[in-house]
């Protein structure tokens, strides 16, 4: 049996510096200022994410992967044949399962990773090959919320297109921005694509605030990260010091706001730009929404998409939705 290559190719549509630019100076135009959530995940941030996956009271990484793993010949057998398509695969660890169960069903998986991180991308695909080394890998670094279409590439041609959209990573996007996502998702996928997406449910409130400021403080090192990147790439007078990290839920939105709340008056320079910020004004780094299965798929009908199949944990903290295109036709 012949192995395949072990670096994974990879394809680099990383946003250029202007563009970069531009969406700092718009989101800090905003009031309050925020940025998009991938500014988050450079080298750093990326490792950061890895470590906040590791807090006792961040359970949304343990909890899916044991419901991938322990569902995955069923997700397998829904899925059927095709190429999966991770959007923001991260370490591309969750894959794993499902790339296993799919080979053991003879389904023939391919594996096409997206991701805004590079580096990392390519060392999660790297290792990912060592793991599957019979499945054809590609990794592609992007803003999968800006792709018009997907590379035209032999593993994206000919097969069906199946999103795999884990970490309830859907809910760092405003209810209209991502109806908007899963409406563009469903384009990328094309005709008969279908689309395995986990999202995390709302829960007590104590335990939603203390899982996005883990008593080790990895989500606030992840949000104060932020500044050192605008600080490096764009040339940001960012002081740590006048900042404190908050995360709290806001019942209204169904979201957790994660923010760095300026200590005081002051004057940053970015992006060539002098911003000010006063005592107590927020700089929004994420946020986190959470949706009942019924919330998502109100939202996910609305972008086109219908339900086909749900994955619960016992103690139904989240699910993973297996969606079809609405227009397709009704399968068991
Ligand atoms: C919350 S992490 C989830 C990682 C992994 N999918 C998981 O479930 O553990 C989000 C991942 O998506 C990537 N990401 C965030 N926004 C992105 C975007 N707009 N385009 C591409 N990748 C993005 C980040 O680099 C990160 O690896």
């Amino acid at each position: 049996m012949t192995g395949r290559l072990s670096t994974p190719e990879l394809i680099n549509l990383h946003p250029a510096a202007a563009d970069m630019r531009r969406l700092v100076l718009e989101g800090l135009s905003r009031s309050p200022k925020q940025l998009p959530a991938w500014f988050l995940y450079d080298a750093e941030g990326s490792r950061l994410f890895e470590l906040i996956c590791q807090q006792p009271e961040y359970s949304l990484t343990t909890t899916e992967t044991a419901l991938l793993e322990r569902e995955a010949p069923a997700i397998a057998a829904a899925l059927g044949p095709g190429t999966l398509v991770e959007f923001g695969a991260g370490s591309a660890r969750k894959v794993s399962p499902l790339l296993a169960a799919m080979q053991a069903a003879a389904l023939r998986p391919a594996y096409v990773a997206l991701d805004i991180s590079a580096e990392h991308l390519q060392a999660a695909c790297g290792r990912l090959q060592q793991r599957h080394p019979e499945v054809p890998m590609l990794g592609v670094c992007c803003d999968y919320s800006q792709l018009e279409q997907l590379p035209a590439h032999p593993l994206l041609s000919g097969t069906a297109h199946l999103g795999f959209f884990p970490g309830s990573s859907l809910g760092n996007f405003q209810p209209h921005e991502a109806q908007a996502l899963l409406a563009q998702f469903r384009r990328l996928l094309g005709p008969g694509g279908k689309l395995l997406i986990g999202i995390d449910q709302p829960k007590p409130v104590e335990r939603l605030e203390a899982a996005y400021d883990d008593d080790a403080g990895a989500s606030a090192a992840f949000a104060f990260n932020l500044l050192n990147r605008l600080n490096r790439d764009l040339e940001g007078t960012f002081d740590a010091e006048a900042f404190r990290y908050r995360a709290r839920w806001v019942a209204e939105a169904s979201h957790i706001e994660m923010a760095l709340v300026s200590q005081r008056d002051h004057t940053v320079r970015v992006a060539g730009v002098a911003w000010s910020f006063a005592a107590g004004e927020p700089l929004l780094t994420e946020t986190s929404a959470k949706y009942s299965p019924a919330a998502f798929l109100h939202l996910a009908a609305g972008a086109g998409w219908r339900a086909q199949a749900r994955w619960s944990d016992p103690a139904e903290d989240l699910s993973l939705h297996l969606l079809v295109q609405a227009d397709s036709p009704q399968e068991l």
